[in-house]
């Protein structure tokens, strides 16, 4: 089960971070970021310290408001947000074609919601990646839980630099995780050498479209607002990656922002003007009452100082997200399927 109180997000909340260092590491956090003056060189020569401090801040957050997937979807009408989340997860295996008992690494897996339901939906065998180790132990225990803890597992390493021999994977996806690279290149090249030849990488890459125009100043903030309540070094544009596939030695078979064609725009859950009762907690509402809550956990001492800090930052990502969304400048399923060649020739 999703840790889904109060107090869970209160003890939850700073992860593997001591209580009593969370505000410290608000602090650190919020200094890496564009609003506190900080540089993308500098957040990309530190993402690994950067996106862990993220994690470790706002996991209990996400689990709170999103439930087991930290991801996004494309969404038909009448369908509800978890609906979506798990068909969104159930395109991905279609596209890769999974077959049961084959092994497949799941690249930058939360607490690895999408894990348990591709497993199963596929019956194959998924290894999560994760840099996060607070998320890592969540992820065990929600596993065991359903009972997929005999053929999944998780290894705490870098996507940069995986701890994994060559061509060793059936088939690799990545959802809304890979953005956190420094450098797309450095993290699709080694998704490209631990997949065995012939097979496919699928993606839900979050990038800035086409429509933004980095001179305008409001699209430059809105990009910014997202960086820093998303734990970003840099948001590349979707024509960065593809290159960057093709530089790694993949082909690529098909790509698409599919936010573009989804009937539900995928923002729409924290659109201020939307209200769900079904999901309430990521409603302008839901998301003030949860503001409140935590004022009140914070103050009386069951959650740690700079808790109200980590919702502040959250709210802003909110507010960018939206705002990216409206204007068609950012997307977070620019989804591609791409192959490695049998033969380096090919
Ligand atoms: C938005 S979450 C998505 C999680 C998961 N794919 C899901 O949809 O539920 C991004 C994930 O990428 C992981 N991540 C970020 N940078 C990483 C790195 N350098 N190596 C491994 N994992 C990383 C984070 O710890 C987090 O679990």
């Amino acid at each position: 089960m999703s840790k889904a109180g109060a107090l869970d997000l209160a003890s939850g909340l700073g992860g593997k971070i001591d209580k009593t260092d969370v505000l410290s590491a608000v602090e650190q956090y919020e200094k890496y970021h564009i609003y506190y003056g900080g540089a993308e060189d500098e957040r990309k020569a530190n993402y690994a310290d950067m996106v862990n401090k993220y994690y470790d801040l706002a996991t209990s957050f996400y689990e709170f408001g999103w439930g087991e997937s930290f991801h996004f979807a494309h969404r038909f009408k009448g369908e509800s947000l978890r609906e979506s989340i798990k068909r969104h997860q159930h395109f991905l295996a279609l596209q890769l074609g999974l077959k049961p008992e084959q092994k497949v690494l799941d690249v930058g897996c939360g607490i690895g919601g999408p894990l348990r339901e591709i497993s199963r939906f596929s019956l194959t065998s998924i290894t999560g990646l994760n840099n996060n180790e607070y998320q890592i132990q969540r992820g065990k225990e929600l596993n065991h839980i359903v009972g997929v803890d005999k053929t999944c597992d998780f290894v705490k390493a870098d996507f940069m630099k995986m701890p994994f021999p060559d061509n060793s994977y059936d088939a690799v996806y990545a959802i809304e995780a890979t953005c956190h690279a420094p450098d797309a290149y450095g993290c699709y090249s080694e998704i490209f050498r631990v997949l065995k030849p012939g097979q496919y990488f699928a993606a839900y890459e979050w990038c800035m479209t086409d429509s933004y125009d980095p001179n305008n100043q409001e699209h430059q903030r809105i990009k910014a607002e997202i960086e820093i309540g998303d734990g970003l070094p840099d948001i590349r544009v979707t024509g960065q990656c593809i290159e960057a596939l093709k530089k790694a030695g993949f082909k690529v078979t098909w790509s698409k922002d599919l936010a573009a064609s989804s009937p539900v725009p995928w923002y729409l859950p924290l659109d201020k003007s939307h209200f769900s009762l079904s999901s309430f907690r990521l409603t302008a509402v839901g998301r003030f009452f949860t503001k409140n809550m935590v004022k009140v956990l914070e103050y009386v001492g069951l959650a740690p100082q700079g808790s109200q800090r980590v919702q502040d930052f959250l709210e802003k990502a909110a507010e960018g997200l939206v705002e990216g969304g409206r204007k068609e400048i950012f997307t977070p399923m620019f989804f591609f399927l791409a192959q490695k060649p049998h033969t380096e020739s090919q």
